[in-house]
């Protein structure tokens, strides 16, 4: 808590909008509807619930009766996927792109609304054929490819729950996941690009399946054209599924009807312990919280072109590639592969390609190509942009003011936009008509509640560094953690009862602004990807050489955090530059390559506390010759 990160400062440089992006602006006024929402948050949701379609209307806006087990439009029926396409086909959109495409090799796929209502509905009906009904979990892990928002919206359509797991992660991850959910049928591809490698994804589907009770079917699309091994009766490849007589009727496929409390889907992400929490979502308030804030922070209008760099796997793809922009009927942009991939303009050149309007990516992207230098985006047109946004970690101000002047030039407001994979929409965001300081995420959205408080949960003083909570519930909030409603409870709501505890430190300007910190559990932010200690330690103490583990994260200048580990080997090992080689790929091959440490350090010994904890405090605090603080606890 008393560390500081090194890239955050509080800043009084202000930039405030033009007139002509207040002019233009969805929301003219921020801070009146601020306030107006906080009057009465049921009021201000139930006006946002009416912009969506819904089969029934909500009997009540609000269930508090089993706190923290909040519900929202208690009554409502609805189906996320009567949002994102079924009203918009009926209307003129049908014939609007949704998604154009591009891979890595520069192929190029677009569909209309049409086009991908078509894709849906016949693999919803693949899907139903497997013997998919309401209620049952499928897991989803590909490429960054079209496929892969259409097995989503499928499995939406016909009531199934998606767990998406990132296609960076590897076997020991994957395998956990399929495992906990219980999954029927996985849903992957031969493999993808990345930067300029081919991942083969099946391999590792076939590899967690060998330690997984088998899910009972696994669907394969041909992506890259590689050999992949089939097992029969078990895998089957997409596009010959896709063709076959029961999904002929493709545009035949019934959404079902859902109550706005039904799980949309499960999102796997690392806590303080080993095992992963699956965070659970709903149809109803989900889609009604991403569509209000797209539509107010990312000012989202018919002509946009938006393209969220983020990945499908993570909650940032979930809300703001796939659920968010088709809700709002916009045209997204999806690209597979990596920023520098083949040079480092790759991105600007998306841009300038397809006239991009609103760009919204992560700090360490940021830092990473500014590293290159501006000529890069200096040889691109990038004058379609109005709006740029900021996800996942702090954005330190240097890197704030690149992306505004070289990236933007200087006409386009930055959103710096706090949430997390359990709030599902953005709960600290700018709006565009509003000022800006350079590292703020600056107020809550209308309706949200957030403070800074200290251990006792009392509001800490102007400037003062504290915890961050929420007051108030919102239609978005995770529901619970799938089939461990205790954690959920004991994790976000038992530190401060009645309050979320959103496990990240902040502080609060006199301007009311919020300044974001960082993470203050044991939770490491590495290059935005979510990571937790403990699961990387587990799979470390899985290598045959490794007796003991412990894993820190560190400030890095590019990464904004990077993985630190020190090991105790088993007697006869030799600490050796090979091992730690060995040890890299083990990580890899485990977890994925994101979780790969950036150093690793033999030890004899590891602090701990009397009853066995490792302090990892501790270990911070000396590897950044840091005063150790309160060590009393400490066992030697
Ligand atoms: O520490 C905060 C950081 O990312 C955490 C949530 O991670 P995840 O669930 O993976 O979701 C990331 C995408 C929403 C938070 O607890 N974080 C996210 N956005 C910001 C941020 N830290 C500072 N500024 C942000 N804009």
């Amino acid at each position: 808590m008393k560390e500081e990160h090194p890239i955050v400062q509080n800043s009084t440089e202000l930039y405030h909008p033009s007139p002509e992006t207040v002019a233009q602006a969805n929301v003219k006024d921020p801070e009146a509807v601020r306030i107006e929402a906080a009057k009465d948050i049921q009021a201000y949701w139930a006006k946002r619930a009416e912009e969506l379609d819904w089969y029934k209307k909500w009997d009540k806006v609000l269930d508090d009766s089993d706190k923290p087990f909040y519900k929202w439009f208690t009554g409502g029926k609805t189906n996320i996927v009567l949002n994102a396409l079924d009203r918009h086909v009926k209307t003129w959109r049908r014939n609007k792109l949704a998604l154009i495409w591009e891979s890595e090799k520069g192929e190029v796929r677009t569909f209309s609304y049409h086009a991908m209502n078509r894709e849906v509905c016949k693999f919803a009906n693949v899907l139903k054929s497997m013997g998919v009904v309401k209620g049952d979990l499928v897991t989803i892990y590909m490429p960054r490819i079209p496929e892969t928002v259409i097995a989503m919206l499928a499995t939406a359509k016909i009531g199934a729950v998606h767990s998406v797991v990132y296609g960076g992660f590897s076997v020991e991850a994957l395998h956990g996941r399929i495992e906990d959910s219980g999954s029927k049928v996985v849903i992957t591809a031969d493999g993808g690009n990345m930067n300029g490698k081919k991942i083969e994804l099946k391999k590792i589907v076939d590899e967690a399946l060998k330690r997984s009770g088998q899910p009972e079917h696994v669907v394969v699309i041909k992506h890259l054209g590689i050999d992949v091994m089939m097992e029969q009766g078990r895998d089957y490849w997409y596009h010959e599924l896709m063709t076959l007589p029961m999904s002929k009727n493709g545009l035949k496929c019934e959404t079902e009807v859902m109550d706005a409390e039904d799980p949309l889907f499960i999102l796997y992400t690392s806590g303080t312990t080993g095992k992963p929490k699956a965070i659970l979502h709903t149809h109803g308030g989900y889609s009604v919280g991403i569509h209000a804030t797209i539509k107010d922070v990312f000012d989202l209008k018919e002509e946009d072109r938006w393209w969220c760099t983020a990945d499908p796997g993570w909650i940032t793809g979930h809300s703001y590639i796939v659920y968010g922009p088709l809700i709002a009927g916009a045209t997204s942009i999806m690209y597979e592969g990596a920023p520098m991939y083949p040079y480092p303009d790759r991105w600007w050149s998306i841009i300038e390609k397809y006239g991009v309007t609103i760009f919204y990516s992560t700090p360490t992207a940021i830092r990473g190509l500014m590293r290159f230098g501006e000529s890069w985006a200096n040889r691109h047109d990038l004058s379609s942009l109005r709006l740029l946004g900021s996800v996942g970690e702090p954005i330190n101000p240097e890197a704030w003011r690149w992306f505004y002047k070289i990236i933007g030039k200087e006409k386009c407001p930055i959103m710096d936009t706090w949430w997390q994979t359990e709030t599902g929409m953005f709960m600290m965001a700018p709006m565009p008509a509003q000022p800006l300081k350079p590292g703020s995420a600056t107020k809550p959205f209308p309706g949200i509640d957030a403070d800074v408080v200290n251990a006792e949960g009392k509001s800490v003083p102007v400037g003062e560094e504290g915890f961050l909570i929420l007051k108030n519930p919102w239609p978005a909030m995770m529901r619970t953690i799938y089939k461990d409603p205790e954690r959920y409870v004991k994790t976000y709501w038992s530190t401060y009862p009645g309050y979320y505890f959103a496990g990240d430190s902040a502080r609060k300007d006199s301007d009311g602004y919020f300044w974001v910190i960082g993470r203050v559990d044991d939770v490491i932010k590495v290059s935005g990807y979510r990571l937790g200690t403990a699961e990387i330690e587990s799979a470390f103490i899985t290598h045959h050489a490794v007796a003991e583990a412990a894993v820190i994260g560190l400030p890095h200048e590019i990464k904004g955090m990077a993985i630190h580990a020190y090991l105790i080997l088993k007697s006869g090992n030799e600490p050796n530059e090979l091992l730690i080689e060995d040890l890299r790929k083990h990580i890899s091959h485990e977890l994925g390559p994101i979780a790969k440490p950036e150093k690793i350090e033999f030890v004899s010994s590891l602090p701990k506390t009397r009853s066995g904890k490792i302090m990892r405090r501790l270990l911070k605090a000396r590897a950044q010759g840091l005063s150790e603080g309160d060590i009393s606890t400490l066992e030697e």
